[in-house]
């Protein structure tokens, strides 16, 4: 049989990732130690009493049901998190939907909202999702550049108004992946204003919002006056709680943009499994202890990785959260093959920048996932790199 795919899936590219794994596993089979920061696997584990209630829970007959739009005790633990640690008010039934990890969220939203020839805004580089229901939408990206100029976020005021007159949907990402830029309210204030006057629903995703290393928290977007006129905020349980595995996730906000999520969702999947959504309700109820511990590990990671590469004339873009750092080499090489090379010479795997977009070219993303001797000796082999140093291309 010749199997012909969709016209659709051009725009489905394999993704570089396994090339890079693959290329790792080669070379450590020829016996090079590998030191892996490719992927933003959280490498703590889950809380004991998590995984204790979640072995609880797994025994009991009742927990093997369809969960359709999910346990209440879930939705009702995101917004006593959300009052706690954002001071945002939220309405259990109304304002709160789950989705299968935020994956699942963010490639199905925009087929909620969006008709073939609108246009999203996103940014460039992005988290690589975006794209993904971008596409699967039928919609149009419109790519707003992330550069050292504009500290890294999206200059809305640059956007054309030809461009913004048809963006229905705006993403966006603070702290973000691949580039660790903060929120601030008055960047906030800014958006609702933009998305009042064009018209455009908001999506923030905060998936990193509990990787925080000075002062106050990122603000929510949600926390925004006028935020929940407009828009929507997409949070996971993957990383603050350690829970990737268990793909538990939910979008908070407005309630009309909510209710059309749920009806969409009720034709795709019939909710998460009972146990996991009971953890991840113990989880936000117990936020505070897990992520201050999650915190302080992450803190002493950012600033070994972001001084060492810093010593050896790396561009680190600055930031103060985040579980990534984004920097720019010093060599006369492109980012995909300066990948390729990194781990046949030291070993050290890392996301070429390209994989986010072209704007990634010149820098290398490298995530925060193994303890800090181990990045201390990933900057010392990392140092010994030989390839010609000139400006970067
Ligand atoms: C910015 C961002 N959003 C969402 C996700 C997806 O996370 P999950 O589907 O595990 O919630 C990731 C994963 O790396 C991410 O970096």
């Amino acid at each position: 049989m010749k199997v012909q795919p969709s016209q659709k899936m051009s725009l489905f590219a394999p993704a570089i990732f396994g090339d890079l794994k693959q290329f790792a596993l080669d070379q450590q089979a020829k016996g090079m130690e590998l030191i892996d920061l490719s992927l933003g696997s959280p490498d703590i584990p889950p809380a004991d009493f998590l995984r204790e209630t979640m072995s609880e829970l797994t025994k009991l007959e009742t927990s093997y049901g369809y969960t359709l739009t999910g346990v209440q005790t879930f939705n009702e633990a995101v917004c006593r998190y959300y009052k706690r640690v954002n001071s945002v008010t939220l309405d259990p039934s109304t304002e709160v939907v789950q989705t299968i990890g935020s994956q699942e969220g963010l490639v199905h939203l925009p087929v909620a909202f969006c008709d073939p020839g609108d246009i999203v805004l996103t940014t460039n580089p992005a988290y690589v999702a975006y794209d993904a229901g971008i596409h699967l939408a039928g919609a149009t990206p419109y790519y707003m550049p992330l550069t050292k100029e504009n500290g890294y976020l999206p200059d809305l005021a640059a956007v054309p108004e030809h461009i913004a007159q048809k963006a229905k949907l705006l993403i966006l990402n603070l702290p973000g992946n691949p580039v660790p830029a903060m929120p601030s309210i008055a960047y906030f204030e800014e958006v609702v204003a933009f998305a009042k006057k064009y018209n455009i629903i908001v999506l923030h995703d905060a998936a990193y919002s509990e990787f925080y290393f000075k002062g106050d928290a990122p603000i929510s977007f949600l926390a925004t006056p006028g935020a929940k006129e407009v828009g929507l905020e997409i949070n996971s349980l993957s990383k603050s709680f350690s829970l990737a595995g268990t793909r538990i996730a939910y979008i908070v906000g407005n309630a009309e943009m909510v209710s059309i999520l749920k009806q969409l969702k009720s034709n795709l999947d019939f909710g998460i499994f009972e146990p996991i959504q009971l953890v991840a309700a113990k989880a936000l109820d117990n936020a505070e202890n897990i992520t201050a511990n999650l915190r302080q590990t992450f803190a002493a990671r950012h600033k070994t990785l972001m001084d060492g590469l810093t010593s050896i004339s790396w561009e680190v873009a600055p930031s103060d959260g985040g579980m990534f750092v984004w920097a720019k080499f010093p060599y006369s090489i492109d980012s995909k093959s300066f990948a390729f090379e990194a781990i046949a010479q030291t070993g050290v795997v890392m996301v070429p920048g390209t994989a986010f977009g072209t704007a990634g070219e010149g820098y290398m993303r490298l995530a925060l996932v193994q303890d800090v001797e181990t990045l201390s000796r990933a900057v010392e082999k990392l140092s010994k790199i030989n390839i010609k140093k000139e400006a970067t291309v």
